[in-house]
């Protein structure tokens, strides 16, 4: 197969690491380009990352040698050499919304997992067993943009890959509310023990931005496509608190569910729905998508971080504890990992969807 060119703008960080690696053997996808701040420009991709490279698995050989590119000096240069870039940086909010339209009116389709455009009504945020169909309004931003290949699409936020896709196929049965605790990796932040000390042997209540995410974001995947716009969904309504919690990677949730009068569903009901559910990702197979998308355990003390977080390549969410709650209808444990599922990996799934269905080719 003739692959994909394809670019990493914020290359050198811990979601660009992550791509990396995952660009190693890629069946689809070829890596050509790697790009981050003036402070890497120039330098190889090895001598860019030394001292920092957070990976367990050593820096791929094709990376080593990449000279890495300035991310907003050589747009140009950088969208004429690939099909599409990921796009994962640390800049002001507004700087990185420039930046990626800046790639996309260059005609360079932007994956991208930062939230900049994340409330954009006319990008498409998807998670693609859940709303693959939100890429359809690729058509009318492309129109805003005067584009014909160029586009932006994004990835929602790590902390809800734990509990929204467990919830989703639970929507039939009129799901009102969930109130969702997430414990999240020290990962989620860039970081490793070794550069935040303080987290080690700690728990820190507060993430800046994530409650407002985790809640919100839900609503926008659950939205539906009208005039060019993605609109909200109004429902089901979630509340959450979000921590920071001692693990390198990934982030756990404790959720609790209420149903609408007298449609709350059997536990055999939500095992089997849980158990049954795959979407469009599962369909085109896509390389990078899970088999088995919700694993189920039926043992007490299951999902485990450390046990459980690299299940189907990280890339499948773990569930368990589903029980009758007090308060609520029910509870559960939801667990994916947040570089990988909930980060890099989810980008790459995205960018296999927008492949497949056609909205990226090969120049
Ligand atoms: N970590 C996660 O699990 C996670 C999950 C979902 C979303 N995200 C989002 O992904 C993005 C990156 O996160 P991260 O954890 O990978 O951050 P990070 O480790 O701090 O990496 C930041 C990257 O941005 C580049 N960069 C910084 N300033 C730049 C500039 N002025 N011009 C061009 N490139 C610049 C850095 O290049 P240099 O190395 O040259 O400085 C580096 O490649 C953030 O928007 C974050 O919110 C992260």
């Amino acid at each position: 197969m003739n692959k994909y060119k394809v670019g990493i703008i914020g290359g050198t960080g811990m979601v660009g690491q992550r791509f990396v690696t995952l660009m190693e053997n890629h069946p689809w996808f070829d890596l050509t380009v790697i790009a981050a701040s003036p402070r890497s420009a120039g330098q190889t991709y090895e001598q860019a990352v030394a001292g920092r490279w957070a990976m367990t698995t050593p820096i791929p050989e094709q990376a080593k040698s990449l000279i890495v590119m300035n991310a907003t000096e050589d747009v140009e240069k950088i969208a004429a050499a690939v099909d599409f870039v990921f796009c994962a940086v640390d800049m002001k909010k507004d700087e990185i919304r420039a930046l990626e339209e800046t790639y996309a009116k260059a005609e360079c389709p932007v994956v991208s997992n930062n939230s900049a455009h994340r409330w954009t009504d006319d990008v498409p945020m998807v998670v693609p067993e859940i709303n693959p169909e939100h890429i359809n309004v690729i058509a009318a931003q492309r129109k805003r943009l005067g584009t014909k290949r160029g586009f932006i699409a994004v990835k929602s936020n790590c902390s809800l890959q734990s509990y929204v896709p467990a919830l989703h196929p639970l929507k039939k049965y009129g799901l009102e509310s969930a109130l969702v605790c997430t414990y999240q990796a020290i990962s989620g932040a860039g970081k490793t023990f070794e550069r935040w000390p303080e987290m080690v042997d700690n728990c820190i209540p507060y993430i800046g931005g994530e409650e407002e995410k985790s809640e919100q974001e839900p609503l926008k995947l659950w939205g539906e496509i009208a005039d060019g716009k993605i609109v909200k969904a109004a429902g089901p309504a979630i509340t959450a608190q979000c921590f920071r919690v001692a693990c390198q990677d990934g982030h756990m949730a404790a959720v609790f569910m209420k149903f609408k009068d007298g449609r709350k569903p059997s536990i055999e009901q939500i095992k089997a729905d849980w158990a049954n559910f795959s979407g469009r990702a599962q369909e085109l197979e896509l390389p990078s998508a899970p088999k088995q998308f919700l694993h189920y355990f039926e043992e007490d003390n299951r999902p485990q971080t450390n046990l459980d977080r690299n299940t189907e390549n990280g890339m499948a969410v773990c569930l368990g504890r589903l029980r009758e709650d007090s308060q609520y209808d029910y509870k559960f444990v939801g667990l994916s990992h947040n570089t990988l599922r909930g980060a890099a990996g989810g980008a790459v799934l995205l960018a296999e969807l927008l492949c497949a269905e056609g909205y990226i080719d090969r120049k």
